[in-house]
């Protein structure tokens, strides 16, 4: 496989486990190009064309150096210029493959923010609230990456010749979906909030986090607090959402959210609204992704070498 087809194989894998579900994914592509037909000439010279084909733009090739088979690939949560030059050192390495968005992927997460609105629909939010309420949350997360040194890293890949990408939000849809399948599968068993953190234990990611201290925790709620209705909603589509949304889940029905992470705003928000938060872990949760997608890499014969935080378990018997 060139680095092409592994970028679209990431996508696919994405697209087939997005909360939208395929014709959702397309009616969202098909949008965009409806926009951009309309668009005048100088308009369309200043599109990103990407963004007809990729529905998750904070995942990107971000250089290629050789266009070659690729035997063996580099891979990390965050890649930065130590990782690149890890990547030297280590010699013979054909791709760097990391999870957070880099370059203009990390200056279009916002773009990925939107399948927020369709997971929070999914689980009872009527959709106009939830598009009323990210669109603040959206334009605030797109204002704060605009001060970045976006291509900091790719600029480094570029130099020493080293090819680089990333995938985000396809690979955030796989836990998500993994993490949903799994609880439908256990839900009788699923009473309090002591069991659902018992379940996420036995994942193995968690598992391994859990011996350097980063594992599953409550973060809102007790162990012998009921789980009422378990949702996703923290797991995948960009980053953190909207704090004034905890109000509006639990007048949806949720009783319990799972997350990678938790600022302490949307936490406060989260205690007021009276749902339970567990926190599953943000680099194990990132790992649980990116391993369900190195999989199908392992599958098709690439060696992989893991990096940066990256909690490497195969899936593959
Ligand atoms: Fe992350």
């Amino acid at each position: 496989m060139k680095t092409k087809e592994i970028f679209q194989l990431a996508i696919n894998k994405g697209i087939e486990a997005d909360f939208r579900e395929k014709e959702g994914v397309e009616r969202f592509l098909k949008r965009k190009r409806e926009k951009y037909e309309k668009l005048s000439e100088k308009e369309k010279e200043e599109f990103d064309l990407e963004s007809l084909e990729n529905p998750y733009l904070d995942s990107r090739i971000l250089h290629i150096a050789e266009d070659k088979e690729i035997k063996k690939v580099l891979v990390g949560i965050d890649i930065e210029p130590a990782e690149i030059l890890l990547a030297k050192e280590i010699g013979g390495i054909d791709l760097i493959i990391a999870h957070h968005p880099l370059g203009k992927g990390l200056a279009h997460l916002p773009d990925v923010m939107d399948l927020q609105c369709d997971v929070l629909n999914y689980y009872g939010v009527p959709i106009n609230i939830a598009e009323g309420l990210m669109k603040e949350r959206i334009s605030e997360v797109a204002r704060g990456l605009n001060a970045i040194n976006h291509q900091r890293t790719v600029d480094t890949a570029k130099i020493l010749g080293i090819s680089l990408m990333n995938s985000h939000t396809p690979c955030n849809n796989l836990a998500a979906k993994f993490l949903k399948d799994l609880i439908k599968k256990e839900k009788d068993n699923l009473i309090r909030l002591e069991n659902l953190l018992n379940l996420l234990k036995e994942i193995p990611e968690y598992k391994e986090a859990m011996k350097i201290g980063a594992g599953p925790k409550i973060f809102v709620g007790e162990p012998e607090r009921k789980c009422g209705k378990i949702a996703i909603t923290e797991i995948t589509g960009g980053t953190e959402g909207s704090p004034k949304l905890y109000e509006k889940m639990a007048t949806a029905g949720i009783g319990t959210i799972i997350g990678m992470h938790i600022s302490e705003e949307h936490k406060k928000e989260a205690e007021a609204a009276n749902i339970n938060v567990v926190i599953a872990g943000h680099i194990s949760s990132d790992s649980l992704g990116m391993n369900l997608f190195l999989d199908e890499l392992e599958k098709r014969d690439i060696e992989i070498i893991p990096c940066s935080g990256l909690i490497r378990i195969s899936r593959i018997s």
